[in-house]
């Protein structure tokens, strides 16, 4: 039988709340730790990429028949295509070593300021005995810990319900997707970043896509989706970066990124949520302006509530996922977004990254479900031309006069 979701919920509720919490070091989790956190929690054993990869299970190099889709190669794509993969092994490479000695930190691949977002950094007691943490971001890192669903979950008739319900995370709902990626992707310190880390430039249907998917990849619907609710925890996160550095004692030009990088997923976002959850649309608009005007006064106090805001972009994260997203939906988004071209001016590349990112993934998802827009194709990819790789050379009015020739693009 089927567990209907909402048995599903209320059962995994209980076993968080009926596991003890073991008591091992959690300073290494990425700040926000959405569902990552929750995983810990269960303080089930992780089992290790070398007990999923075998050639039988997901390292097979072929596909198999009446396997689903890519599903026998998921192991043998992460191993080959997927960073994820190297994640940990690139902390000692030429690059890791440079962010980490800027950071005064010797061994990057030891150090609770790298671990948590490169590896799948779990207590001693939580180490089965394949876990290899030069593994780095395995398969449990997203899928949740296997100990209970490892071994019956190859078995005829078990379904993914019952996974679920012992320790896997369903990564099919599109919010549970966004808040196992975004914690690690959006979570980067201001203070990595001076220090040459990459930035958090995330977004969630984008690097779905380029990870690449090990997996069929669902209808082109669910990419709008994916897009408005990865916008919408991401920016979640970014607000709790503004709350926790408005209260903070780091450096004001770290406020001023914090902010920048919520404005940057607001410009896109507010345009999800006028059309897929417009009952949240005026109290995001006014928290919003409310929170600028704290920024240009410099007002501390007011800040504050840039935590209240992000429950708030949480909650319509969640409501949006729960709604239903069509083309139409997607198409309406489009011909909005050509307007924000005067936000980019003084957003910078960043901003330019996020519109170029979303008027990428909707028109492809349009295109996929076939609505094309051959017009828009050339000036969207004239946008990609527009960043460059070095963000010193971006031209905000190069950038901005190019987005405005996008619309009426979507007809
Ligand atoms: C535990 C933290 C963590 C989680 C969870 C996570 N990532 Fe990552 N991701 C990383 C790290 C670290 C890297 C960089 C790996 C490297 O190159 O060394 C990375 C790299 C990537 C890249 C490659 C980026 C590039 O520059 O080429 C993509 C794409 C990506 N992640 C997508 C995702 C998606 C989609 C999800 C959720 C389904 C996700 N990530 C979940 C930490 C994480
Ligand atoms: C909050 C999560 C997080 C933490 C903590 C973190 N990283 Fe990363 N790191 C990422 C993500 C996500 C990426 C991929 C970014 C992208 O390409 O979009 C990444 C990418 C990198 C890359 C680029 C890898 C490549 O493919 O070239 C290096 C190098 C790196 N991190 C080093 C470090 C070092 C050193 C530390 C510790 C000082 C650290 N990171 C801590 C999340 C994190
Ligand atoms: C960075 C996050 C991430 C990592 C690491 C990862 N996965 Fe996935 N995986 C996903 C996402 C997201 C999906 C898509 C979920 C969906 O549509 O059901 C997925 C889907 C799958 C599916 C298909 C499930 C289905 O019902 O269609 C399989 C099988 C799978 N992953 C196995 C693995 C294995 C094995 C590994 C390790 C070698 C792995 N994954 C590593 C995020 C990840």
């Amino acid at each position: 039988m089927r567990l209907s979701r909402a048995v599903v919920v209320v059962f995994v509720v209980f076993a968080l709340a009926s596991v003890q919490i073991p008591t091992g070091s959690r300073a290494n989790r990425p700040l926000f730790a959405g569902q990552l956190l929750a995983v810990e929690r269960q303080s089930l054993r992780v089992m290790g990429a070398a007990s999923c990869n075998t050639a039988k299970c997901h390292g097979a190099t072929e596909l198999i028949k009446d396997r689903v889709g890519k599903s026998c190669m998921a192991g043998t794509l992460w191993t080959a295509k997927d960073k994820h993969a190297k994640s940990f092994l690139n902390l000692t490479e030429k690059k890791g070593l440079e962010v980490a000695k800027k950071m005064n930190i010797d061994k990057p691949d030891t150090s609770e300021r790298c671990l948590g977002c490169h590896a799948l950094n779990v207590p001693a007691a939580q180490r089965d005995k394949k876990f290899d943490l030069a593994d780095g971001n395995t398969c449990e890192q997203c899928h949740g810990p296997g100990e209970k669903y490892l071994e019956p979950h190859a078995e005829k008739g078990w379904t993914k319900a019952k996974s679920i319900a012992v320790g896997a995370l369903d990564t099919k709902d599109v919010y549970v997707r966004a808040d196992t990626c975004i914690p690690c992707h959006v979570g980067i310190d201001h203070d990595m970043i001076d220090a040459g880390h990459p930035y958090p430039s995330f977004e969630l249907d984008t690097f779905s896509a380029t990870m690449p998917p090990h997996w069929v990849e669902g209808e082109a619907p669910l990419s709008v989706k994916a897009w408005s609710v990865g916008q919408g925890v991401a920016l979640r996160d970014s607000l709790k970066w503004v709350a926790k550095r408005a209260g903070g004692k780091a450096p004001e030009k770290y406020l001023q990124s914090a902010w920048r990088e919520a404005n940057d997923r607001y410009i896109t976002f507010r345009h999800a949520v006028k059309v897929l959850a417009p009952a949240n649309a005026a109290a995001l608009e006014s928290g919003m302006a409310a929170l600028k005007t704290a920024m240009d006064a410099k007002d501390a106090g007011k800040l504050a509530a840039a935590a209240d805001l992000a429950a708030k972009a949480d909650e319509t994260a969640k409501a949006i996922s729960k709604s239903e997203t069509t083309l139409d939906s997607a198409v309406k988004i489009l011909d909005e977004l050509p307007a924000e071209s005067g936000e980019v001016a003084g957003g910078g590349v960043q901003c330019a990254e996020q519109l170029t990112m979303a008027l990428d993934t909707l028109s492809k998802a349009c295109a996929r479900g076939g609505k094309k827009f051959p017009a828009a194709e050339a000036k969207i990819n004239k946008l990609f031309e527009d960043l460059p790789e070095d963000a010193s050379k971006f031209s905000a009015d190069a950038y901005a006069k190019d987005l405005a020739a996008v619309a009426g693009s979507f007809k």
